[in-house]
């Protein structure tokens, strides 16, 4: 069985989840899904980023003791996953052991390797970014020093600091990703990152002193380590990496947003390098999720709660409205009032025809697949390529997939809708028979793709005609249903919205 790992970024916990988080973790769930049903054995992992100044001073700012503050926000993230439905088969917590012990030995070998260094710091710091910035990457607005990409202020800092010889990794990096061009995607993003190298890389500070809330550094407990080294090695620590228990290593994908980039595409793979360690096969880089023109995020106050959307309308909408409206790469804008549109097309299209179909077979065929002879085949018009999905997946097409669906479903309709099986006037009892015959597997095939971005209706859907969670499987889709196979009628699957 084929492995696949992968893994979306861990959340700070400084405050409660918003749609912003929710996207990153719905596409990687929906690619997670459908990797199982197409067979291979999945490791899906999300989790917090607890550690550095900011969360030290979101706690101190609520009144509250680091831990605990970190405890009661990241339960917010753990519970993401019941209510968006994902798959995660686990949840990283960057202050828990196995990751401390991950990190502690992944810069034991940095130091053997003779990475590290001691210095001093003078320089430009976020600490909302929790980034480090040189005078050409800052602007000056309103009398503030910020980030010109971010936008959040950036503070003077200067401190005896470990560096990490990041301009040694200059060279390696490009031929890395000219030997692996589909490493960082989309392709707009690769651009920048190569560009970003090509500048010239200097050294990176990768320890603090002037805080405590972090990693120690081993031997030396007056450093704590940069949070982002610490952060990045949780996709590491997941796997059991150091105590020969890896299994998954190296991650297939990183989902991150595209403001992470640098992050994971340089500093990531850099490390990894000078530890000896292999690389993950890519880093996908998606858009925003826009509030009007601006990014939504916590500091703009513009925030989209997806526990609020979902007790609304339901997880499966809000998975299957975000994936659709936003092309995967790139920022996308959404809306409530599109949001519901969005589901009545589908109950107008999907639903409808599920509808029209079974209310024919409960009344004349005692809800029973209908029979067909030995010459029967599926019309060419129904025919369906399960390869084109799984090349939309691995190309992270996922909005693709989605109109893919409609496009299939609306095929169906259209068929349905020439060859009228209600009219016995037009055609024999055996053409009816097959038309309905090919519609229902058609149904069936177009929850089997839902399913890994709709789980509960497509699971719904599906154990009407007897198929289990655990048995939903892409290979389904070549096959026919049982002939007589008793099947039983699902009531309402989308609801309409005014
Ligand atoms: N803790 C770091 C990640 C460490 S990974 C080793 C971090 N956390 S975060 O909570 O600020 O954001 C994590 C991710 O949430 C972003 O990279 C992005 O994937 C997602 N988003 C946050 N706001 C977003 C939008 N408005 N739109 C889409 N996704 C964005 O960065």
């Amino acid at each position: 069985m084929s492995k696949f790992y992968i893994t979306t970024p861990i959340y700070y916990p400084s405050a409660k989840p918003h749609m912003g988080h929710a996207y990153s973790s719905i596409a990687a769930d929906m690619i997670a899904r459908f990797k199982r049903i197409e067979g291979c054995k999945v490791s899906f992992l999300t989790g917090t980023d607890e550690h550095g100044l900011k969360i030290q001073k979101a706690a101190e700012a609520n009144g509250k003791d680091t831990q605990s503050f970190c405890d009661e926000i990241s339960k917010t993230f753990v519970n993401l996953t019941s209510t968006l439905n994902l798959s995660n088969t686990d949840f990283i917590r960057t202050t828990e052991d196995r990751h401390k012990n991950t990190v502690t030995e992944l810069w034991n070998l940095l130091e053997k390797n003779d990475q590290l260094y001691l210095s001093k710091y003078a320089g430009w710091y976020s600490v909302s970014d929790e980034a480090y910035y040189s005078e050409t990457e800052i602007e000056d607005i309103e009398g503030k020093k910020v980030s010109k990409t971010s936008g959040s202020s950036v503070e003077w800092m200067e401190e005896e600091s470990f560096f990490f010889k990041l301009s040694e990794w200059e060279k390696p990096l490009l031929e890395f990703y000219n030997n692996n061009p589909n490493f960082i995607q989309p392709e707009s993003r690769r651009n920048e990152v190569i560009s970003f190298v090509s500048s010239g890389l200097k050294d990176l500070s990768v320890s603090r002193t002037t805080f405590k809330w972090g990693i120690p550094v081993p031997n030396n407990s007056k450093h704590i380590m940069y949070v982002w080294l610490d952060a990045l090695t949780n996709y590491l620590s997941a796997t059991n990496y150091f105590n020969n228990h890896n299994e998954f290593w190296p991650a297939d994908v990183h989902i991150i947003g595209k403001d992470i980039l640098r992050f994971h595409a340089v500093y990531w793979p850099a490390f990894l390098m000078a530890a000896n360690l292999p690389l993950p096969k890519k880093v996908f880089g998606h858009g925003w999720i826009l509030s009007g023109e601006e990014k939504m995020s916590k500091s703009k106050g513009n925030i989209l709660d997806p526990v609020d959307l979902v007790s609304k309308f339901g997880s499966d909408a809000i998975r299957y409205y975000l994936i659709k409206e936003v092309i995967f790469g790139l920022d996308g804008k959404i809306n409530i009032d599109n949001l519901m549109n969005s589901i009545n097309d589908l109950g107008n299209n999907i639903g409808n025809l599920s509808n029209r179909i079974f209310t024919i077979l409960d009344k004349y065929y005692g809800c029973k697949v209908p029979e067909v002879n030995n010459n029967y085949s599926v019309n060419e018009r129904l025919k369906i390529n399960k390869k084109d999905f799984i090349n939309l997946i691995n190309n992270y097409e996922l909005h693709n997939y989605i109109k893919n669906i409609h496009a299939y479903s609306s095929k169906i309709n259209k068929y349905v809708n020439d060859n009228e099986p209600w009219n016995r006037k037009i055609n024999s009892e055996q053409n009816i028979n097959n038309i309905l015959f090919s519609t229902l597997n058609a149904l069936k095939n177009i929850f089997i793709l839902l399913y890994p971005v709709m789980p509960l209706v497509s699971k719904k859907f599906l154990e009407h005609l007897s198929i289990s969670e655990n048995e939903i499987n892409l290979n389904l889709i070549d096959k026919n249903l049982i002939q007589k196979k008793q099947l039983s009628k699902p009531d309402i699957l989308f609801k309409k919205y005014e």
